[in-house]
């Protein structure tokens, strides 16, 4: 048994913060976020939370399905902005708010990879005979981890939402190729010191900054156009088939510098790719859900076509999957 994706759902918080807006507040310009980024704007939740968010968007994705809340098995939610630190999983929040009263949930930590190392479980689970549908959600309010003081990566992320609804074919659709890797000596790179317990917020002083995402940007490129360029090749090879049978290569939406690099290097045309991080920015485990919204909502995904995802965030993580619809 494998499994494929029956629909897909999204929620963007409706207020939209453009490069303008920011050079308002930051010593910043659009030139400069556009050309070293391809950022033009960003949307950011006001009120809402990452469970609100994933719960939108996983309502989204079954209104598109002939699937009802009860027919869940497991609902799953990556991020790394849970509503709580530790317990109840945002998942639990959000499986009881849809109504999903037979489902199991839990949630994920994989940073920007996160609905990679997901869609892999939901997957597992599909394939075991344990679950026939899985909700697979990427939900992340990055606008609490970013440092508005901190110009190099206030500028790069947004919020929100996407969920992919997976059931169970026994035809040639489903996952053709997957990997799932981890460099953890890379673990300084991009990260939040404060909060969890080695630097917990009760009982000590900690350094404003360390609330915050802190990142050091060229060891960050460094990793992703290499590890993307990996991605490229390892993973057709491993299901026999060309990058021509590929209708869309989806990554995480995080620079359109480190994509434009790693595929010159892999000698693979832009046109390949579906991009929207001009228009929301780098929302983590949620952009490339997000993205297969965009495409499912304009009919751009069809049974029988070929899709390869590709994540790669902090950890640093990475990975990504050949799925054919
Ligand atoms: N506006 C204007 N100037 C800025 C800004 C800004 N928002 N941010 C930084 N600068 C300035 C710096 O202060 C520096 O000025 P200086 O030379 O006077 O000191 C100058 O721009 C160049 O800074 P660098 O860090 O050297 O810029 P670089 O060309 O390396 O690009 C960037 C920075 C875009 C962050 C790059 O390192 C990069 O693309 N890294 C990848 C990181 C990334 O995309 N992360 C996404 C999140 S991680 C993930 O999702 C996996």
């Amino acid at each position: 048994m494998n499994a494929t994706i029956r629909s897909v759902g999204a929620y963007l918080p409706p207020k939209r913060v453009s490069n303008e807006d920011l050079v308002q507040k930051i010593d910043t310009s659009d030139e400069w976020i556009r050309s070293h980024t391809g950022i033009g704007s960003r949307h950011l939740a006001e009120n809402e939370t990452t469970s609100e968010m994933a719960t939108a968007a996983a309502r989204d994705a079954l209104a598109k399905s002939d699937i009802s809340p009860e027919d869940l098995d497991m609902v799953i939610v990556a991020t790394s902005t849970p509503d709580y630190i530790g317990f109840p999983a945002t998942a639990s929040i959000v499986q009881h708010t849809i109504g999903a009263v037979r489902s199991g949930a839990f949630d994920l930590a994989a940073a920007c990879t996160g609905f990679v190392y997901a869609m892999e479980c939901g997957r597992g689970l599909i394939s075991s005979g344990v679950a026939r549908n899985v909700l697979v959600i990427g939900a992340e309010k990055l606008s609490t981890l970013v440092n508005w003081k901190d110009r190099s990566t206030c500028v790069l992320f947004g919020d929100g939402a996407g969920a992919v609804l997976l059931g169970s074919c026994d035809d040639d659709r489903g996952f053709l190729a997957s990997r799932l890797r981890s460099d953890g000596s890379g673990a300084e790179a991009l990260i939040v010191r404060a909060g969890g317990i080695r630097n917990p917020l009760r009982g000590q002083t900690v350094p404003e900054e360390d609330l915050y995402i802190a990142m050091d940007g060229r060891s960050v490129y460094n990793f992703a156009v290499q590890v993307n360029t990996e991605l490229f090749e390892a993973l057709p090879a491993e299901a026999g088939i060309s990058i021509d049978e590929i209708k869309y290569i989806v990554p995480h939406q995080a620079n359109v510098r480190i994509i434009k690099a790693a595929a010159k290097r892999a000698g693979i045309p832009m046109e390949k790719f579906y991009l929207n991080i001009e228009e929301y920015a780098n929302t983590s485990a949620a952009s490339i859900p997000i993205a297969l919204n965009d495409l499912w909502t304009k009919g751009e995904l069809n049974p029988g076509d070929v899709i390869l995802t590709l994540g790669f965030g902090s950890g640093l993580t990475y990975g990504g999957q050949l799925i054919r619809l």
